[in-house]
């Protein structure tokens, strides 16, 4: 797996340099979701696929940004990866991410062995995990290995996405039940800067619910929900769909997506006992 550390680094510190540079202009192109394209979005999707496709140990790959996966014919991983995490929130110049799902014998939540993602902030961070949690901060010159990131129990941060007017009845209440207990708002709009810091700050609820006007959510399986339920399980918290767990559902295609809750133990319970 240190192969995989070493080209996520080094991915990781290419896309930082081109953010530097803010590129922050749509193309005339929509990816498979139906997403507006940045030009961003496809360059750091191709800085992505030649450092993986340069690995022996790859044998296919999928993006958020491509329509097919690209298969070789050695190998034995396959990578499923969101190069941009947070497109909309590029020209606001808050932090945003790449997400990465490593998986063995074919793209199923079944066979996610480890994950992956990397926060473009202040910092540049990677969070690595398969049988442990790694987590690298970039200093710069070289990334140094912090301490493991691990969730408490339960925490205090409220990181509720999708629109307010097509949420569900039992959605609201949830939520609502939160603030009630005095959970803080958190919400940036990007999924890695608001489920890393419910992990360094061990603990908290991220939602992205099944809505009026997306039924099966919004975030995708397996460049997005699939490697955070592994990275959340890992850190000892929990990550399902309200009912399921995440890392137990079936894919009907590559894009597929689903509602997601990720967080510490005590509130995915709650969500568990309100969703039922
Ligand atoms: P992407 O930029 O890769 O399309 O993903 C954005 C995702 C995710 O990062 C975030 O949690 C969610 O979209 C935000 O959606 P809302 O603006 O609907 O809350
Ligand atoms: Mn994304
Ligand atoms: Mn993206």
């Amino acid at each position: 797996m240190e192969d995989f550390i070493l080209a996520f680094q080094s991915s990781a510190q290419k896309i930082q340099n081109l953010l530097k540079v803010s590129h922050t202009d749509y193309l005339s192109t929509t990816n498979s979701s139906g997403d507006n394209q940045l030009g961003i979005d496809v360059k750091a999707d191709k800085i992505i696929e030649e450092e993986l496709l340069s690995l022996n140990s790859v044998r296919g790959l999928c993006s958020e940004e491509k329509n097919e996966v690209i298969y070789k014919d050695y190998g034995s991983y396959f990578i499923a990866y969101d190069p941009l995490d947070g497109s909309s929130i590029i020209s606001s110049n808050l932090s945003v991410g790449s997400i990465f799902g490593i998986y063995k014998e074919g793209f199923e939540s079944k066979n996610i062995i480890a994950a992956a993602y990397v926060v473009y902030g202040p910092r540049l961070e990677l969070v690595f995990a398969n049988d442990v949690l790694s987590y690298f901060i970039y200093d710069g010159k070289s990334w140094k290995k912090q301490p493991p990131l691990k969730l408490n129990e339960s925490g205090k941060i409220n990181a509720p996405g999708g629109t307010q007017k097509n949420w569900s009845s039992k959605h609201k209440t949830l939520i609502d039940s939160f603030f009630q207990k005095g959970y803080r708002l958190r919400y940036s709009g990007g999924m890695v800067p608001d489920l890393h810091q419910i992990l360094i700050k061990k603990g908290g609820l991220f939602s992205y619910p099944a809505t009026s006007d997306a039924p099966n959510g919004k975030l995708r399986k397996l460049f997005e929900v699939f490697p955070f339920a592994f990275i959340y399980e890992k850190a000892g918290g929990g990550a399902i769909d309200g009912k399921n767990r995440l890392l137990e559902l079936p894919i009907n295609g590559i894009h597929d997506t689903s509602p997601c809750f990720f967080g510490s133990i005590e509130e995915i319970n709650e969500v568990r006992r309100i969703y039922e």
